[in-house]
């Protein structure tokens, strides 16, 4: 497995892969949830290639990029039992050189939900986004439903700026007791781990109603939230049900639609979704 660090090594390396290219972008301190994507592009592409970085300019002022938890021996020994075959673990410094001023802005979609707790927050993840794409060329890039609209974004980023990489959208990985893989479970404190397991419960909950026959949206949030609502470790941000596509909340789920939550458990953010 090569590790590269700067953009002239990387494009070196590149220029001699044989095609397709399959790209895992990550932050870091992976998971298995990071693992399965890894897989999935091992099984379709003849490279398989990651980046780790910790893009600063997808956390506000005040979240936690500082401490953002961090691993790279343990992220590269993790790539490797994976066959991953190149590495990229570029510097802030060569992702945004001196004078940087140029960035990506999705439209509507990226104003809901995370978009609006977090303003900002997509801009910087479809600038990025757009330049791995750019320095990789890869046929193809791996990203977790667990970022339900994260995914939505880069999709919407890649269609209209033509960028001949095609986003690939793998299953959510979870622990045995529901709770989301996510780099971020780490902040959680034992109590706080337990308490966690209520997204996924209040979730399950709505797809239970929906399968029973519950259309009315309204109706689902409230149930949702009730959920929440038993764990008082849990401060709702949004229980939001919306089309699966636009992401505009629904009044009634008849349709496609998205169930997505933010959450904080102490002081760590969760977010989960399931699809209806
Ligand atoms: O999902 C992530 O880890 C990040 O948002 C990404 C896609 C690597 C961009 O920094």
């Amino acid at each position: 497995m090569l590790v590269v660090s700067t953009i002239a090594d990387l494009r070196r390396a590149l220029a001699r892969a044989p095609r397709p290219v399959g790209l895992v972008p990550t932050m870091g301190y992976l998971h298995e949830g990071h693992a399965s994507l890894v897989r999935r592009a091992r099984r379709e592409c003849a490279f398989v290639t990651a980046s780790i970085f910790v893009n600063p300019t997808q956390f506000g002022p005040a979240e936690d990029l500082a401490k953002y938890p961090r691993d790279l021996p343990r992220d590269l020994a993790m790539l490797e039992r994976e066959g991953t075959d190149l590495v990229f673990t570029p510097s802030p410094e060569d992702i945004y050189p001196k004078g940087f001023d140029t960035w990506v802005d999705v439209g509507a979609m990226t104003k809901r939900l995370e978009g609006e707790v977090r303003p900002g927050h997509f801009r910087g993840v479809t600038t990025v986004v757009l330049k791995l794409f750019n320095e990789f060329r890869a046929e193809r890039a791996y990203f977790g439903q667990k970022d339900a609209q994260q995914v939505l974004v880069v999709k919407r980023m890649a269609a209209d700026l033509d960028t001949g990489t095609e986003v690939v959208v793998c299953p959510t990985v979870r622990e045995p007791d529901g709770l989301a893989m996510s780099s971020r479970n780490t902040y959680l404190k034992p109590e706080e781990r337990k308490a966690a397991t209520v997204l996924y419960r209040s979730l399950c909950h709505a797809q239970e109603l929906c399968s029973g026959g519950e259309r009315n949206a309204e109706t689902l949030r409230r149930a949702v939230r009730d959920v929440l609502a038993t764990e008082p470790r849990a401060r709702v941000q949004y229980v939001s049900i919306a089309d699966q596509a636009t992401l505009e909340e629904l009044d009634r789920v008849d349709q496609p639609a998205l169930v997505s939550m933010a959450v904080l458990v102490g002081a760590t953010r969760l977010i989960d979704n399931i699809l209806l």
